[in-house]
């Protein structure tokens, strides 16, 4: 068992599509082992990205990311973060491929719908900066 960081992006939220988006997770046998539905700060938001901090995009990308809420996940199942990178699809949603989930609901590079961990090293931090392990039911 593996386990993975899932953000869906203000985008897709103000869209109503947290269902559509999980349902693809569950299809897929990953399992949906903590949720919750936050407002980032400004703060916040620059913290989880610091990866990014000297790239173009990161100012905007944070500015989103706190704009409107979101929905943290802790998604649970083998080969989790492959999985999910794989259901997920390219970061811009014009390069993913048809049935991803960028693909499908995601309207430009930046508010492409959700976010997930590239390797298990990173969602052990990403889901840390979340969650406290109470919070994680597998
Ligand atoms: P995400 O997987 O959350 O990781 C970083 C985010 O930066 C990415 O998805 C996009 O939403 C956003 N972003 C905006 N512009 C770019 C870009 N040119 N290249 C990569 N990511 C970008």
């Amino acid at each position: 068992m593996e386990r993975t960081l899932s953000l869906i992006k203000p985008d897709a939220v103000s869209r109503n599509l947290t269902g559509a988006i999980n349902s693809r997770f569950e299809q897929a046998g990953l399992s949906i082992a903590a949720q919750k539905r936050l407002l980032l700060t400004k703060s916040q938001a620059e913290k989880f990205y610091e990866v990014h901090q000297e790239r173009a995009f990161y100012g905007s990308l944070c500015e989103y990311m706190s704009s409107a809420p979101i929905i943290a996940q802790v998604l649970c199942g083998e080969d989790a973060v492959s999985k999910n990178r794989e259901l997920m699809g390219a970061t811009n949603p014009a390069n993913a491929e048809i049935g991803t989930i960028r693909r499908d609901f995601g309207e430009s590079i930046e508010h492409n719908a959700v976010h997930g961990s590239d390797s298990p090293e990173n969602a052990v931090v990403e889901i840390r900066f979340f969650f406290s392990e109470l919070e994680i039911i597998e």
